[in-house]
């Protein structure tokens, strides 16, 4: 188990291009760490500066107080678990499983050997296909036996490359719940790499959001959702997401495309001075009219608008909203596309709907909705205005003792449970002896990947060492 800060790293790869761009992150011991952004941001490049598998241009990486930046991958005991995860097809679970304890030649006794990976099939729930070969199990499984390596090791971290993208929507599901739980139990400080809105959202104790190589916000996933520094992160975090709407202000009026709407004087004042705004309103702040109680009403604006369709999805539904944006603002919408990396931002609007909503597309409806919540965006800088800094710091400190609380529950019940577990102490991370094979084989599992490994191509860090562990 072990701290890790990130201070001021920077990764520029040969063609001076800065993947990473000043990037510092306390990560505290036990704490689950998500990295997120869209493709080519730098989160795998990040992953494996950490993990040693790319050289820091610039910058400390300490673990534990310690500058490791010169220290070989096998030297900083840390796990790797990638998205295309190597499997020793010719072994079986067991041994796919004991593999880096082997690695460490003559550290762990034939038994002790046993014990961890029987422990960890248990936990994992692989103790029925122990003696079965990786290509008789399902995508699920392999996934499993892949944490099982990175478990057994004992290693201070795990990191996860975008572990679930490969397996489908119910198993991801079920995965998830499975590594957050293992995580609290284990206490065993992880940083994850994922492009997946729920993972996301309810993984991560703080979730680090990055925009070409550098970081934009890190906070819970509360304080992101709720207060997010600028336009982009209030785009990129929530599902379906945020709507954006250009908007001229005039005292306490917002005309937008879709009506004027009057907000609370308080939002107002902050935007002061500035002619347009963009109003940041996410789709469930919307409601249908109707379904509005009276006390509630006065809380927000009202407005009519034609739905072009709705999506009935059981429990709620969505309502589209097409607007006629003034040709200005029509730009101000693309360049924000453009800094969201999207080809074009549609001029449409994305409402949630009770369930029992009768609107339908097509025809004219009254729209409700709660102006107390939305956030003015400034249309030059991105930057919002309306952002409550220390309302946001109070979530992520609740958020960070909600944490403390859940291992400490979850500790103690694997130590009523069994007295064995894994995150109880005794030889974890501990014992440095175990470094060299440990984290020799989180380098393997990136670089062995090529034609013997059953999770096909990666672009795994190859290098010569990690030949001669997969030829056995
Ligand atoms: N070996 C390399 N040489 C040169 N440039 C690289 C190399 N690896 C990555 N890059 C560049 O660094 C940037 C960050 O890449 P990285 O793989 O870290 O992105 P990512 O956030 O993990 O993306 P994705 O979500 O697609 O996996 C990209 O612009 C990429 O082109
Ligand atoms: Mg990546």
């Amino acid at each position: 188990m072990a701290s890790i800060t990130l201070n001021h790293l920077v990764k520029k790869y040969g063609d001076g291009f800065p993947a990473v761009n000043d990037i510092s992150i306390d990560i505290a011991d036990g704490e689950f760490i998500i990295l997120v952004g869209p493709s080519g941001c730098g989160k795998s490049t990040l992953l494996r500066m950490i993990v040693g598998l790319e050289d820091i241009t610039d910058g400390d990486l300490l673990i534990d107080g310690e500058r490791v930046n010169d220290k070989a991958p096998r030297d900083r005991n840390l796990a790797m678990v990638f998205q295309n995860y190597a499997l020793y097809p010719h072994l079986t679970v067991f041994e796919n499983i004991a593999f880096p304890l082997r690695l460490a030649k003559g550290k762990h006794s034939e038994d002790q050997v046993k014990k961890l990976v029987t422990e960890a099939a248990a936990t994992l729930e692989l103790t029925d296909h122990l003696q079965r070969k990786p290509a008789n199990l399902s995508g699920g499984q392999r996934q499993r036996v892949a944490m099982g390596r990175a478990i057994v090791r004992q290693a201070d971290a795990f990191l996860f490359d975008e572990p679930l993208s490969n397996l489908d929507a119910k198993l991801r599901g079920q995965m998830r719940s499975e590594i957050s739980q293992m995580q609290r139990r284990l206490g065993v400080t992880s940083v994850y790499v994922t492009h997946d809105q729920t993972e996301a959202m309810t993984l991560g104790d703080r979730v680090a959001v990055l925009k070409k190589g550098e970081l934009q916000q890190i906070a819970s996933p509360r304080e992101l959702y709720e207060q997010p520094v600028n336009l982009f992160v209030a785009g990129f975090i929530g599902s379906p997401s945020m709507n954006f709407l250009p908007a001229t202000i005039d005292g306490t009026t917002l005309k937008t495309a879709l009506g004027d709407l009057e907000i609370p004087q308080d939002r107002a004042r902050k935007a002061a001075g500035k002619k347009v705004v963009l109003v940041g309103v996410r789709p469930e702040f919307f409601e249908d009219a109707k379904l509005v109680e009276d006390h509630k009403r006065a809380n927000g604006s009202t407005f009519t608008a034609t739905l072009t369709h709705t999506e009935w999805l059981g429990n709620e539904q969505y309502g589209y909203i097409n607007f006629d944006p003034a040709p200005e603002m029509r730009e101000l919408l693309n360049s924000l596309a453009r800094d969201m990396d999207a080809d074009e931002l549609r001029p449409q609007v994305v409402v949630t709907l009770d369930a029992a909503s009768r609107i339908r597309g097509g025809r004219e409806a009254e729209i409700w909705l709660d102006t107390r919540k939305l956030h003015l965006f400034d249309a030059e800088t991105g930057d919002n205005l309306t952002r409550d800094a220390e309302a946001g710091a109070e979530l992520t400190r609740e958020a960070a003792e909600e944490r403390a609380e859940e291992i400490a529950t979850a500790q103690e019940a694997e130590g009523r449970g069994n007295g064995t577990g894994f995150g109880s102490g005794s030889g974890n991370g501990a014992s440095g002896g175990t470094r060299t094979g440990d984290a020799g084989a989180a380098h393997e599992d990136g670089a062995t990947t090529t034609g013997r490994a059953t999770g096909g191509t990666t672009t795994g860090g190859a290098t010569a060492t990690s030949g001669k562990h997969a030829a056995g």
